[in-house]
């Protein structure tokens, strides 16, 4: 289900991208989130010489808003924009490290990323990653 204050989201996360360190890559992204206290946190991916050293833009979001909040930080709802090397908005869903993230702190938490030219989806979180790790337990039986 779509809500209006996701639009708002991704307004702020396509502003989160351009302030992205991205120069190994060139592709820039953004992500914004809102917390169940009602704050709002931005991040966008920080590159490094050293490829692995670099960092997720959804993931930096997640860090802010822990470092803000602490260890009880849920997240409402969290949307991620990406913009090529020449500045143009492109689709960009969250990778799977992410996705892993993002369920660790809100599995309903509503997901919005764009999938197309115009196209952009709202999911649940935890419709992202099914089977996803836990310790101890996998929540659904993978299809072998
Ligand atoms: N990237 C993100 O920031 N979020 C994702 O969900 C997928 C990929 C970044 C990582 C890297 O800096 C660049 O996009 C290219 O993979």
């Amino acid at each position: 289900m779509k809500h209006s204050g996701d639009a708002d989201l991704s307004v702020l996360a396509e502003r989160a991208a351009h302030k992205a360190y991205a120069p190994y890559s060139g592709f820039r992204v953004g992500a914004a989130l809102i917390t169940a206290q009602g704050a709002t946190y931005a991040g966008c991916n920080v590159e490094n010489a050293s490829f692995p050293v670099g960092c997720c833009a959804e993931r930096n979001a997640i860090a802010a808003a822990v470092a803000a909040e602490g260890p009880q930080m849920r997240l409402t709802a969290i949307a991620v924009a990406a913009l090529d090397p020449t500045g143009e908005a492109v689709a960009c869903a969250p990778c799977g490290a992410c996705r892993q993230a993002i369920l660790e702190f809100g599995p309903s938490a509503r997901v919005t990323f764009r999938t197309g030219d115009e196209d952009q989806v709202t999911v649940e979180a935890q419709a992202l990653l099914p089977g996803a790790f836990s310790f101890g337990q996998v929540s659904q039986r993978p299809k072998v």
